[in-house]
């Protein structure tokens, strides 16, 4: 087993979901962490609840992953304090609306793609080569079930996944003869934020998601991060997907009274 204690690992979009709980089980298991996320005043919590619980170093950067330059910034800030992160997961995405193609909003797809694709690129590009000049890390890229397979009126976010799994593979392909390891995990239905933020804040119809049936929660993808990160040096696992037990493919259910 890899320790990750006294590590840093930079987590984007940890402010909800899957990455706060991943934020507190690294820092639960004394990794550093470096926290993003645009809420300003959820980031400054989080920094307090994992300093005090785990006695960590914490450092917030408060910021929209689709300004290149804030990316850049906090980059540079990190080689001031002479930190190269040791685990980058490239967390932050959303869906944002669920339309048919014909119907959906340009503002909804400007927002996935410039989250879900360039987020993913910016800070990928501002962080990795710090972790190649080391020939040491371990990136993880928070994928998706939707990037294996389409479902009607997924489109755009199908899309911004299935780049994402397509980025994950180069990435891996271009890490060829480094030491440095690359993983996504793609999850199929989980409850988060993510629902509200898809259907614009419509908290009834988040919620019928996940009627019926019991979804993953953010702690599971923690969990699965944490034992990704934690595998010996020579060990890579390049892709991860799980669904809940009642959910074996973005078609096929078993939820009750369906
Ligand atoms: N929940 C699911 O069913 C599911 C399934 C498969 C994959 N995923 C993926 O998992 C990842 C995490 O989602 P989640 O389920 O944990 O949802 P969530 O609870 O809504 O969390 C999303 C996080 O991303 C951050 N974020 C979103 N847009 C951002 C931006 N432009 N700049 C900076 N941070 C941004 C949010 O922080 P701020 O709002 O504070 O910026 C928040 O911390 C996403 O990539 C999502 O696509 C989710």
């Amino acid at each position: 087993m890899n320790s990750i204690r006294g590590k840093w690992a930079l987590i984007t979009g940890a402010t909800s979901g899957f990455g706060k709980a991943t934020a507190d089980l690294l820092a639960q298991n004394g990794c550093n962490v470096i926290i993003t996320g645009r809420r300003a005043e959820r980031l400054e919590a989080q920094t307090n609840i994992l300093k005090e619980k785990y006695g960590v170093h914490v450092l917030p950067y408060c910021f929209d992953v689709r300004e290149l330059g804030r990316s850049v910034e906090m980059a540079n800030d990190l080689v001031s304090r002479e930190i190269v992160p040791d685990i980058l997961i490239n967390n932050a995405g959303l869906a944002s609306g669920k339309d048919k193609i014909y119907e959906g909003l340009i503002s909804d797809w400007e927002k996935m793609i410039d989250t879900n694709i360039k987020g993913l690129l910016y800070t990928t590009r501002s962080i990795l080569p710090m972790m190649v000049t080391r020939n040491e890390g371990h990136v993880i890229n928070i994928g998706s079930a939707a990037g294996h397979t389409v479902y009607p009126e997924g489109n755009v976010y199908n899309a911004s996944k299935f780049a994402v799994k397509a980025l994950n593979e180069a990435i891996n392909l271009d890490l060829a003869g480094t030491n440095i390891r690359c993983c996504s995990v793609d999850p199929g239905a989980a409850e988060t934020e993510f629902s509200n933020v898809r259907f614009h804040g419509d908290d009834e119809k988040a919620a019928k998601v996940y009627e019926g049936y019991k979804p993953l929660e953010a702690e599971d993808i923690a969990d699965i991060i944490y034992f990704i990160v934690t595998r010996p040096a020579h060990v890579n696992i390049s892709n991860l997907l799980v669904y809940p037990t009642a959910q074996r493919s973005v078609y096929v259910w078993g939820k009750k009274n369906s």
